[in-house]
């Protein structure tokens, strides 16, 4: 009786614990697949405690040649990524994002040559890993031929350097994010990779504790519109930017150990529609003629630098006549006072100054209500003064400058000539004119000298004549 009870018992819990185990594996195992129409179709492996890659479902199959496919590993236990199996339709995106991936086995994308975007961000790959042949296409009459890619995010990873025929099978890449890597150093093989992926568009090299950038680190990237310096070890923005200054739209350059921006910072972007310069704690002070070469640029961002504390009213020399931008944002820095020609206050169509420590003085009731700056605030982004203490904590665009009587003699200071006004041209022409000075001094000495030694000659040649004569007279 007894027994058969213990036996009971026993099959039950038997029956139990495989049940509990199966539930398990039907919790870990399917991923879901969800087809929009027949051009759209997602493949949902996201917090499934996946392993390894699974085979895909027969359902993949339902999508056309030009559909659009996404399978997204997000946030499994994925440590090697191998070969994976042939995927329909015409843009496929794959996501590994957050897993534990080590390693990816050659030609692992072999058989979906159209993968456009690859995320393997937030994994543990080392440079070691990524070798050119990862992203071998399919092999054809003895060569292997390449993969659409167009987006890869290797963000968040342990990458030191790249191998220099890295992106040898990936000739469309346009997006490349390398940002939160331990790179420190730009070495020569991965110059060498950055530099052959000539289709560039979009770099991330934000937190990768990068210091500087060589010289010819981008030659070759002609079409590179955009990049991201943001958390590194920059004291300059890096000059190798010039070189793609003719292509160069978008510059991030936030959290960096600079002191200060000057003239030579932003040499040679002339086509810069959009900068940001932000949260740079050493940042303090913006010298004469740092945004001259951006002669194109559209958005101004100079927010978050806590030590900012004097930008030069000549900081956008010469861009004065070509106004072009639109938006500046001055917003969180230290600033206390703008000078009044600083810029063409009512040209522009949005402005920032919140959460600076401003003096409300008569430069200031120029620029807001003079020069029309007041109304250009967004809605609810109205300064406030902090000086001087009657008028602390007031809007700025609520300060009248009754004690200003002279604003319109004061501030329209039509000086006829400054030195400020002394162009580049002015002082090549003044130097021509010393120069043609000095030239027709130097004829003239010379002149001088030759009829000198002439008439000399004539002098010391005339005794001789003179002797001789002399001799001849005594002679005769
Ligand atoms: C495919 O479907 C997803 C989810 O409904 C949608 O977000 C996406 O825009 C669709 N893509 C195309 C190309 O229709
Ligand atoms: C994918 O599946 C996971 C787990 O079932 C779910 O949390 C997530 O919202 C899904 N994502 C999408 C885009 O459907
Ligand atoms: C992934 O899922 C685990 C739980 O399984 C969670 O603790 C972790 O924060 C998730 N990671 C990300 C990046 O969401
Ligand atoms: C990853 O998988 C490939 C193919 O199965 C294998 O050759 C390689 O050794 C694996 N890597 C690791 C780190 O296990
Ligand atoms: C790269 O892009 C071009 C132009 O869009 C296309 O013709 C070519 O097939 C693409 N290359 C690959 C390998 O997909
Ligand atoms: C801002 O500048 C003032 C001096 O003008 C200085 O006393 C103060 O510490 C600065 N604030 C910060 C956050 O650095
Ligand atoms: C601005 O001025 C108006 C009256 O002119 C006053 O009611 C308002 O409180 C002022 N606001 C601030 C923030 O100074
Ligand atoms: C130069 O200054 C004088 C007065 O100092 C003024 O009358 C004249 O209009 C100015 N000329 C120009 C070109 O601004």
């Amino acid at each position: 009786m007894y027994f058969l009870t213990i036996c009971k018992v026993l099959i039950t819990l038997c029956v139990l614990v495989t049940a509990g185990h199966a539930a398990d594996e039907g919790h870990t195992a399917p991923c879901d697949i969800s087809v929009q129409d027949t051009s759209n179709l997602t493949l949902n492996c996201s917090r499934r405690n996946i392993q390894s890659i699974p085979e895909w479902p027969q359902q993949i199959n339902n999508i056309n040649e030009d559909g659009d496919v996404l399978i997204t590993f997000f946030n499994n236990s994925i440590t090697n990524v191998t070969q994976l199996g042939p995927v329909p339709g015409i843009r496929i995106a794959i996501s590994f994002k957050a897993n534990r991936i080590l390693d990816i086995e050659d030609d692992a994308f072999r058989n979906i040559e159209r993968l456009v975007y690859l995320d393997l961000s937030h994994n543990s790959i080392s440079g070691d890993v990524l070798r050119s042949e990862i992203f071998q296409g399919p092999y054809k009459n003895g060569v292997y031929g390449d993969i659409a890619l167009e987006t890869l995010n290797l963000g968040h990873n342990k990458i030191h350097s790249l191998d220099r025929y890295f992106f040898k099978y990936t000739p469309n890449l346009t997006r490349l994010y390398l940002n939160n890597n331990p790179i420190e150093i730009l070495d020569h093989v991965t110059m060498l990779a950055l530099s052959s992926a000539r289709n560039l568009e979009v770099l991330d090299l934000s937190k990768t504790e990068i210091g500087s950038i060589p010289l010819d680190a981008f030659k070759g990237l002609a079409k590179l519109q955009q990049i991201d310096l943001s958390d590194n070890q920059f004291v300059t923005v890096p000059e190798s930017l010039s070189l793609v200054g003719n292509t160069l739209k978008y510059l991030t350059f936030n959290n960096n150990p600079i002191v200060e921006l000057n003239d030579d910072s932003f040499v040679g972007l002339s086509n810069l529609l959009e900068l940001e310069v932000g949260e740079n704690d050493y940042l303090d002070e913006v010298k004469r003629s740092t945004f001259t070469p951006l002669k194109s640029l559209r958005v101004l961002h100079l927010c978050h630098n806590p030590n900012l504390r004097y930008i030069s009213h000549n900081a956008f020399r010469g861009l004065k006549d070509k106004w072009t931008l639109k938006e500046v944002y001055l917003d969180d820095n230290n600033l206390s006072e703008l000078s009044a020609d600083l810029m063409p206050w009512n040209k522009l169509e949005t402005l920032g100054m919140t959460g600076n420590n401003w003096l409300c003085n008569c430069d200031l009731a120029n620029i807001v209500t003079r020069q029309g700056a007041g109304t250009k605030f967004r809605p609810g982004d109205i300064p406030y003064c902090a000086a001087p203490m009657r008028m602390s904590g007031e809007y700025i665009t609520n300060i009248t400058m009754t004690f200003c009587p002279t604003l319109d003699s004061t501030f329209i200071p039509k000086k006829n000539f400054t030195f400020s006004d002394l162009r580049p041209k002015h002082v090549l022409w003044s130097i021509l004119g010393v120069a043609c000075i000095v030239l027709i001094g130097m004829l003239l000495g010379l002149l001088v000298n030759t009829l000198k030694s002439v008439y000399n000659k004539r002098i010391r040649s005339q005794p001789i004549r003179y002797i001789n004569l002399n001799a001849d007279a005594s002679f005769a």
